[in-house]
């Protein structure tokens, strides 16, 4: 059985679709335009590409974006004064510090002073504690995104088996908050998991983010289990001496097991910066006091 493709590219350019036709309505209807400010600090390759996609995304859909680069040795309370003065301005809606800082900051720290309600990417240490308790908050971009090609996949997830595979904070813990939301039986496994494929082989659901190039095989799955790759990890291609990009899962060999799986590229990726931007835009209507959009996030 050849497993069916989650297209993350298609579903996120709809999802940008509907963005746009928001965006243009708090325009016209109540003159606010939607302002996004991504904070770069250093010189991280793959940070540098992710921020100019957001930038590109993020005005192609009629809102403001702001971006802010500081040199890699920038003293961390010049980054938190810069994080200060975004909270105040009107104009900004969503935060968003890229990570990984440079080693002489405190992640943590520079998270918990954005202001929770521009928190878009929703590590802030309010919205993790609402999030984990059911309450309305901001939801990581990453594992909302997955949540939704989830839910247009398989409706209902109520009684399902998901195993997420990963514990970070930006994805795996999140996802397996958002999971048992769905009411599904969720296990987190990570590096200290004892037998990991027998764990993985009882799943419904798996999501993949451990950054570790093909590290599930395809025996590893479930027959018609579907299979979300959050995995971005560049290996070089020795026969052509160029790189290029694999998830976390095995894509031939699971293809062949799975009932759906998402490519990479083209399956989690575009959907992470979809969920930001409807989350700068949840962000912006809330704080103006306006209607969430509707069937824009789940
Ligand atoms: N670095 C890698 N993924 C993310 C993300 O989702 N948000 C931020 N701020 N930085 C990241």
């Amino acid at each position: 059985m050849a497993a069916d493709i989650i297209d993350g590219k298609a579903f996120a350019a709809t999802m940008r679709e509907k963005v746009a036709d928001h965006v243009s309505r708090l325009k016209a209807d109540h003159g606010i335009t939607p302002g996004l400010a991504v904070v770069l600090v250093g010189e991280d390759p793959a940070s540098q590409v992710y921020v100019r996609n957001k930038r590109k995304q993020t005005v192609e859909c009629g809102m403001q974006s702001f971006e802010h680069r500081l040199s890699p040795e920038t003293p961390e309370a010049d980054l938190l004064a810069l994080v200060k003065r975004l909270n105040a301005d009107p104009a900004v809606h969503g935060i968003l510090v890229q990570l990984p800082l440079p080693p002489h900051m405190n992640a943590d720290a520079v998270i918990n002073a954005i202001d929770p309600a521009k928190d878009v990417d929703g590590f802030h240490i309010s919205n993790v504690g609402l999030l984990g308790t059911g309450q309305k908050s901001m939801v990581p971009c990453t594992p909302l995104g997955c949540l939704m090609m989830l839910r247009d996949r398989l409706g209902s997830l109520s009684g399902l088996d998901a195993v997420v595979i990963g514990r970070s904070n930006i994805v795996g813990k999140p996802m397996a908050q958002l999971l048992l939301g769905e009411s599904c039986t969720v296990t987190i496994a990570h590096s200290r998991t004892r037998d990991l494929a027998e764990v993985v082989r009882r799943a419904d659901i798996v999501v993949a983010a451990v950054g570790r190039p093909r590290m599930v095989p395809g025996s590893w799955i479930k027959p018609g289990a579907t299979v979300i790759d959050v995995g971005i990890n560049r290996i070089a291609v020795p026969e052509t001496g160029k790189t290029r990009l694999v998830g976390d899962v095995d894509f031939d060999s699971c293809a062949q097991v799975a009932g759906a799986i998402t490519p990479v590229p083209g399956g989690v990726g575009p959907m992470t910066i979809a969920c930001l931007l409807a989350n700068t835009v949840t962000a912006c209507c809330r704080a103006n006091g306006l209607p969430e959009p509707d069937g824009l996030i789940v």
